[in-house]
């Protein structure tokens, strides 16, 4: 985007922002589907205070593992690209509290992203839509694994259930989905980094499985516009991506089949894993399917966390 010198109406001095996980890839939708999660996410604290410099005083919840060199900071880049585009330094302060886990294939560093961009745009008087953001957050993405995919930070930022219908130009597409879809993410405490999980994936793939995965997604996309959930859970079926990661998810076979025995519609990786998720049709199946899955992890000395969240239309929301 050209740099815009717009004199923006700063709002306010400081804004607290929560931005949610999310679930990428949704079985077939490899860098292309995403959708938003209640809980959890990530919160960012921006100030602005006449600096000239952009900082990130604190970081929590990482475990020191994140860099406060805003330069490398995923939160740091994006909004130091945010305001080049303005074409303004007012000075900015912020803080990331990770309210989840890093690695975690929940979309940790897109929900920091999706925060930042969203506060300084706050902050910043709302100059740009959240449409207009994306871009500016994918860029974090890019700092953060070094790919700059939009399937965690365009449903983290917009909300709801996304396609990714382009990268180049950007073109994401909101897709409706049915009032009671559910899903039930497990996040068994191993970390996998997006970096390694992308870096084991084959360059390139056969037709026949082409045909397939691309036949799958018009079926899911389908399914959600039609509320048809038997082609919800036929189509939820990645024939190229899960079999190669789920060889690095600790009983992945074993969560898959519970999920499906409790009434899942369909049950696959989220991000690059290792978390789980299923999506189903009704909030106690989505309880029985929690159960199952966490059973099945203790079983072999593996602790987890599990949400059950319905698709989270709204995306960020202020805080304070
Ligand atoms: N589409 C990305 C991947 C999401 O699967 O590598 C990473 O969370």
């Amino acid at each position: 985007m050209r740099p815009l010198n717009r004199q923006c109406t700063v709002s306010s001095q400081s804004v607290k922002v929560f931005a949610p996980a999310t679930v990428a890839n949704v079985g077939c939708g490899f860098d292309v589907l995403g959708f938003a999660l209640h809980e959890p996410g990530d919160e960012v604290v921006m100030r602005l205070n006449n600096s000239g410099k952009t900082t990130i005083s604190r970081i929590t919840g990482d475990g020191g593992k994140l860099p406060t060199d805003p330069i490398k900071n995923t939160a740091g880049v994006v909004v130091d690209a945010f305001l080049a585009h303005l074409g303004q330094r007012p000075g900015v302060d912020i803080e990331v509290h990770k309210k989840m886990p890093l690695g975690s294939g929940l979309g940790s560093s897109a929900a920091s992203s999706a925060a930042a961009i969203f506060a300084i745009n706050e902050l910043m008087g709302r100059p740009l839509s959240r449409a207009q953001l994306l871009p500016f957050a994918t860029e974090g993405e890019r700092a953060a694994c070094g790919s700059a995919h939009a399937d965690n930070v365009a449903p983290s930022l917009l909300g709801g259930f996304v396609l990714v219908r382009s990268y180049d130009p950007l073109d994401v597409v909101p897709i409706p989905i049915p009032k009671d879809l559910v899903a039930t993410v497990i996040h068994p405490h191993i970390e996998i980094r997006t970096e390694d999980a992308r870096s084991i994936l084959k360059k390139s793939i056969l037709l026949r499985d082409a045909i397939t995965q691309w036949g799958n997604i018009g079926g899911l996309l389908t399914g959600l516009i039609l509320n048809d959930y038997g082609l919800i859970g036929r189509s939820l079926q990645d024939v190229i991506i899960e079999p190669v990661r789920s060889l690095l998810i600790p009983e992945f076979d074993t969560i898959k089949r519970v999920a499906l025995e409790c009434g899942a519609l369909g049950c696959s990786i989220s991000g690059s894993g290792p978390s789980i998720f299923a999506l189903s049709n009704a909030l106690p199946t989505a309880g029985r399917i929690a159960d199952a899955m966490k059973y099945a992890l203790r079983q072999v000395g593996i602790d987890s966390d599990v949400y059950i969240s319905p698709i989270n239309e709204q995306g960020p929301k202020v805080l304070g």
